[in-house]
């Protein structure tokens, strides 16, 4: 959550151009308010105000900013309210020392409280401030007789929490600052520029060279050099470079980034199929070994997980399996042991529920396989294995190809258990294989082709709702959940999602006239029951709208029917069965004069507990 860029350059460019334009890459991780800081002439120049960065760059002109170092952020707000004062970036007492700051620093009212007590005055009511002052309070103590980089060291000790920090000193105009614990922080190499970010693309259009910084490194960037230590000892930085391209983190004519991600699919099932089956194998031995396996996630990443969950409970019979939203770990972990296996699943491979289930687990001697689609972020470092979706950067703030790119992956790895447990013999295995690579992406994009227009139709219809339930059977709830999640965070229509036959017992309590109910009604075992609830929600007066697969009987007794072609490979239906649903919330959004990129209180990136 919260955006940082921070650019140091030696060419005559002034940083505040490229830093609004990092910035705009970054508004996904929050837009609650916006600033930017340069050092010109060895002077600190500051705007910052609350709104998005189009519009208090129209008000400001924060690219007017002169200056060849600086630092902005994008804020999304955790300690004090939106305001223009709590909008970073932070500075101390003189204005000399400018602070930006993502994650929470947990002791930051004591530390107040003694700098107040000290003389110092502060501006905000945010935690971030404090980093600003007790930089200044160091170099004071010191008689200025502190090196700036051991200054900065000693404010780290005492500060507590999460953080990414960068930080400039008009004593020193050239260098950045930074520091990384639990909160995202990137470098990006040019020859006569550094930059530091929460995430690539910010600077994807200038640098494809990329040092992600480590948990616990402190770092300062010169426009010539990157210098790296940890626990007092220089890192050597390793640079890699990354095939995203500046384009794929572009709209590319595409009103929303989410309506280009949903289109995306195809190609990122594509890319994410063609995984490496050696570490598919690894994985796989990992589940077999296992004595219990637990899904680790949040969010949309949970839904993932979930299929995974109803698929091995199929392949695995009565190996226990266990379903966890990671902010709820605490509640498993007297299940975790040297013998249990954590499949850890999430876009940004940053979320601070998931890690807060993984270090003690680690600990306590469990393995991990985790599904990511940042490439080297903190949860693929702290796994075993690590299996990648390779669906390319996702900049909308409601997840879609990345989601479907997780199932698809675990879809692959229960094939590959399938297979090695025995249940699947060789040359079927190829076959399936063959299919699933060749099928998904080709079914992917009739779908979305086949029922975009129709989305947009049926989103006219529910528009001016208030509520919406899904509802499906077993094995298809991780869709029904996925549906109500996508709805209910860019439409703000209140959605909920519960089995079907759970319905009558209560929820069906508030059902009227007009009330939309989406069946997810697949070809299966679920299809006959399915009917049955359709018509209970029928009788009731509900507007019905069924995801299905050519059944008649459910198309009949449906208001509006999203029609899929039949799937042959059962595994394929949670990516078929919600893309109908994700184009329903987009359109939805749109037509309710929403952004569907930017949903309110919500951040792409959530490092916080
Ligand atoms: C919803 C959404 C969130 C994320 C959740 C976990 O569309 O994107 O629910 O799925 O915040 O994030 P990751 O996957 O980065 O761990």
């Amino acid at each position: 959550m919260c955006g940082i860029i921070a650019i140091t350059t030696s060419s005559k460019a002034n940083v505040s151009k490229m830093i609004t334009t990092s910035l705009k890459k970054l508004e996904y991780r929050g837009y609650d308010s916006v600033g930017i800081a340069t050092i010109n002439n060895g002077k600190v120049e500051m705007l910052k105000d609350v709104g998005t960065i189009d519009k208090v760059n129209k008000r400001l002109s924060l690219e007017n900013l002169q200056g060849t170092i600086g630092i902005g952020h994008t804020r999304w707000a955790t300690h004090g309210a939106i305001s223009r004062e709590n909008a970073h970036p932070h500075s101390d007492c003189t204005g000399n020392i400018i602070v930006v700051h993502n994650g929470i620093i947990e002791n930051y009212l004591e530390l107040r409280n003694t700098l107040q007590e000290n003389g110092h005055n502060f501006s905000s009511e945010t935690d971030s401030e404090v980093i600003a002052h007790l930089m200044e309070e160091e170099l004071k103590q010191f008689n200025q007789n502190l090196s700036m980089i051991n200054a900065f060291k000693r404010v780290l000790t005492k500060i507590e929490g999460t953080y990414a920090i960068t930080l400039i000193h008009s004593g020193e105009p050239d260098t950045i600052f930074l520091a990384r614990k639990d909160s995202p922080l990137v470098i990006g190499v040019r020859e006569d520029t550094k930059f530091a970010a929460s995430d690539i693309p910010a600077f994807l259009e200038y640098t494809k060279k990329v040092i992600v910084l480590k948990n616990g490194e402190i770092a300062t960037l010169t426009p010539q050099a990157v210098y790296i230590e940890k626990n007092g000892f220089r890192v050597q930085p390793k640079p890699v470079i990354i095939s995203w391209t500046a384009e794929s983190a572009q709209k590319s004519g595409y009103p929303h980034f989410m309506l280009k991600e949903i289109h995306e699919q195809p190609i990122a099932l594509k890319n994410t199929l063609n995984t490496n089956p050696a570490e598919i194998m690894k994985a796989s031995n990992k589940i077999l070994e296992a004595e219990r396996i637990i899904f680790l996630a949040c969010g949309t990443s949970y839904h993932a997980g979930l299929t995974g969950y109803y698929q091995f409970q199929r392949i695995l019979g009565k190996k226990p399996l266990y379903k966890v939203i990671a902010s709820e770990y605490e509640t498993y972990s007297h299940l975790i042991d040297e013998d249990t296996l954590i499949i850890a699943i999430s876009q940004s491979g940053e979320t601070l529920d998931v890690m807060k289930g993984l270090t003690p687990a680690r600990k306590l001697g469990a393995s991990i396989v985790s599904v990511v689609n940042v490439i080297d972020s903190s949860i693929p470092r702290y796994s075993h294995i690590s299996l990648y979706t390779k669906a390319g950067p996702e900049i909308g703030v409601a997840a879609t190809k990345t989601h479907t790119a997780q199932v698809a992956l675990l879809a692959r790895l229960a094939l590959q258990v399938e297979h090695d447990i025995g249940l699947m013999s060789a040359t079927e295995f190829t076959h399936i294989i063959e299919d699933l690579n060749t099928l998904t992406p080709q079914i992917t994009r009739l779908i979305i082709n086949q029922n975009e227009f129709k989305a947009k139709q049926l989103a006219s219809k529910i528009t001016n709702q208030n509520h919406a339930y899904f509802l499906a059977r077993g094995y298809n709830m991780p869709i029904a959940l996925e549906g109500a999640l996508k709805l209910k965070e860019i439409s703000y229509i209140h959605a909920e999602a519960f089995p079907a036959g759970e319905s009558k017992h209560g929820p069906i309590a508030i059902v009227e006239p007009d009330f939309p109910v989406i069946m997810i009604a697949p070809n299966d075992w679920t299809a006959q029951k399915m009917l049955s609830n359709t018509e209970e929600m029928r009788a009731r007066g509900a507007y019905i709208i069924s995801v299905t697969e050519q059944d008649h009987r459910i198309i009949k007794r449906s208001d509006y029917s999203f029609i899929l072609p039949e799937v042959t490979i059962p595994l394929l239906r949670p990516i078929t069965h919600i893309l109908p649903l994700q184009m329903l919330a987009y359109y939805t959004a749109v037509q309710r004069g929403f952004d569907p990129d930017k949903p309110k209180n919500l951040a792409k990136t959530v490092t916080v507990e």
